[in-house]
């Protein structure tokens, strides 16, 4: 049987569709190659996916009428993971109606159509550590409220989750949502700070540093994230007095100092960092942590890999990728 993964271009999506391919699954990817980004970096990770023989791309777009239903008739896909998304946090200050269009819009166009097509074992679809917005109990758990959004962006991942909800109270599609939290590495996202940081430190340039550095995230490694998206997606919520849906937190459960952040990549890059310490920026929230008992218990999920460990393997991938 076959695996569809949206967003099979993206960072996250693209790791993914490699994993499954390697355990021999096979593997229909759908992006838009959206120009959000450098689209030569999802042209470079797609061209990557397609030496394996189990693997074909749809180009598309999941907002666009008709093109996710199209996609999934084809009837070897039993599964589906939806990572598709406009991704940045600050951009959707900016540019909203792209988040209501493909986040919003989007996921109902899969949802519904996985719903209409039928023989879906399971949806797996990806959330954000953002929904936990203003909230300043940590670490963050998945009982926590979540109504105190402070970006557009989360705000559809948390409409997200409670469409998902709703699709499998009344229709019984067995559904799971991942609120990832800050994830890096090989392949990384060129608007993610982990690549704009490595840029400027082996640039000499300086680095844009919000909140005057008094920031604190849990970076959660690609690998650790691709092991709990698997692992999700291999334990179909099971039958019971609750609807099929369950969200669970995907992080390192490790809270980082950004400023200890910047040291590791000075250490992996050799190079010293120059700080433009700036104010806290619209939509981002100071810290993040997250609470991964849940995930351990019903996902087996358990992060191995600290900064120490991860950073310097995007350094690498990234001076051999971009040639410096
Ligand atoms: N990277 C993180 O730290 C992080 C954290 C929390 C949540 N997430 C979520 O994880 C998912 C994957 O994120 P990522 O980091 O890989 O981002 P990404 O931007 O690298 O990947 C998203 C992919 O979706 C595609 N896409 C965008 N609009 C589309 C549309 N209308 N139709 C079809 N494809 C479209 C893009 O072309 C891109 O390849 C997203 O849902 C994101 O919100 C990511």
């Amino acid at each position: 049987m076959t695996v569809l993964v949206t967003g099979a271009a993206g960072f996250i999506g693209f790791s993914v569709a490699r994993a499954l391919l390697a355990r021999g699954e096979s593997v229909v990817g759908f992006d838009s190659f959206d120009p959000y980004y450098d689209v030569r970096l999802k042209e470079a990770r797609a061209a990557e996916l397609a030496k394996h023989r189990g693997f074909r791309m749809v180009r598309d777009d999941i907002a666009a009428e008709g093109a996710f239903a199209a996609a999934i008739s084809d009837p070897a896909i039993d599964r589906v993971v939806h990572l598709a998304a406009q991704a940045g946090v600050r951009y959707s200050i900016t540019n909203p109606d792209v988040y209501i269009r493909t986040n919003v819009v989007g996921q109902f166009n899969v949802i519904e159509a996985c719903r209409r097509r039928g023989g879906i074992r399971h949806l797996v679809y990806a959330s954000s550590s953002s929904v936990y917005g203003g909230n300043e109990k940590l670490p963050f758990a998945v009982e926590d409220k979540i109504d105190r959004p402070v970006s557009l962006y989360a705000a559809t991942k948390a409409a997200n989750e409670l469409v998902a909800h709703c699709y499998s109270h009344l229709y019984d599609l067995p559904a799971t949502g991942l609120r990832f939290f800050t994830v890096y590495g090989p392949w990384g996202r060129p608007d993610m700070a982990l690549w704009i940081f490595t840029k400027s430190i082996l640039a000499g340039t300086p680095i844009p540093v919000f909140n005057e550095g008094r920031m604190r995230r849990d970076f959660t490694y690609i690998d650790d994230i691709v092991a709990g998206v698997i692992a999700a997606l291999d334990r179909p919520p099971a039958a019971g007095k609750q609807a099929r849906h369950r969200v669970y937190n995907l992080g390192n459960h490790k809270s980082e100092p950004l400023l200890r952040y910047i040291e590791v990549i000075e250490r992996a890059t050799n190079h010293k960092a120059i700080l433009d310490l700036q104010p806290l920026q619209a939509g981002d929230v100071p810290e993040s942590f997250a609470d991964i008992e849940a995930s351990t218990r019903d996902l087996g999920f358990v992060p191995r890999t600290s900064i120490d460990d991860g950073i310097p393997k995007f350094v690498e991938w990234y001076r051999a990728y971009n040639g410096v």
